[in-house]
């Protein structure tokens, strides 16, 4: 375990326990949240993952060592369970803000993956505890590609290494991003979620902008414009130019 002894005022990343291989970082801080008490912002990081989980009950594969593989244990009993989705808009924010300090072709697509052009590079899978209408602690689950080279060839995926030109030292970059989440985890649980809701916008694939998509149920085409995002993550959609829909994570996808 490492103590960050070098900015105490920095919650996420304060402790940091590095592994080198686990089943999940995620199912690994669950479990050590159920047997002891877990501070606000630890961290636990992989070198391997041998059962990595994705969203909608997909693995995450990941080659060893090439990649950023991390879980952080949250306090979000700030946000109502209605606001959930304010914590995915934090984080893709913050893997955004993140990739843009090396290239300017990053967007956020909904709900929460990170693309360089038009390739995933993270992929976010946040498990939260809930309280009554509260949430109590949340685990950010965070898969960011950085130096793979080879992807399964249905992924469409990419990682940073292959759009930045010198070379990029895992430790530095999770180091980086631990300070851009901390940054937006305290602007968050201040209370200023204009900011975060305004920074997810303004990066958000498609918002205001005509894109082709399907629906996931019929694979029907249409053309959608983002137009709104509720705090629970609901999607307001101008559907064909005319009819306005709220959509549900599972029922689009972008094509
Ligand atoms: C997705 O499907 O896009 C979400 C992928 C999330 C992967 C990360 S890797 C670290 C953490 N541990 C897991 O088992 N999953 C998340």
């Amino acid at each position: 375990m490492v103590k960050n002894g070098a900015n105490s005022e920095q919650i996420i990343g304060n402790t940091l326990i590095e592994l080198d291989s686990v089943d999940s970082t995620n199912n690994y801080l669950s479990k050590l949240a159920n047997r002891t008490i877990v501070e606000n912002g630890t961290v636990i990081l992989a070198h391997y993952q041998t059962e990595g989980k994705g969203q909608r009950g997909n693995s995450w594969e990941s080659e060893k060592g090439s990649n950023l593989t991390f879980s952080i244990y949250l306090d979000s009993s700030f946000l109502k369970l209605s606001q959930n989705f304010l914590l995915s808009m934090m984080v893709c924010n913050s893997v955004h803000e993140l990739i843009a300090k090396y290239t300017n072709k990053a967007f956020i697509k909904w709900p929460n993956d990170v693309l360089i052009y038009n390739k995933k590079t993270c992929g976010i899978l946040i498990e939260n505890s809930i309280q009554k209408a509260h949430l109590s602690q949340s685990i950010i689950g965070i898969g960011l590609n950085l130096t793979q080279k080879q992807f399964d060839i249905n992924s469409k995926a990419t990682s940073l290494q292959s759009h930045v030109n010198r070379s990029l030292e895992n430790n530095k970059v999770l180091n980086k991003l631990l300070a851009i989440l901390d940054k937006n985890y305290k602007t968050l649980s201040q209370g200023n979620q204009l900011a975060i809701k305004n920074y997810y916008y303004q990066h958000l694939l498609g918002y205001k902008t005509e894109l082709n998509y399907e629906w996931t149920s019929t694979n029907e085409c249409f053309v959608g414009e983002i137009l709104e995002l509720e705090d629970t993550g609901l999607l307001k959609m101008r559907v064909n130019k005319e009819e306005i829909k709220m959509i549900e994570m599972k029922e689009i996808r972008l094509v």
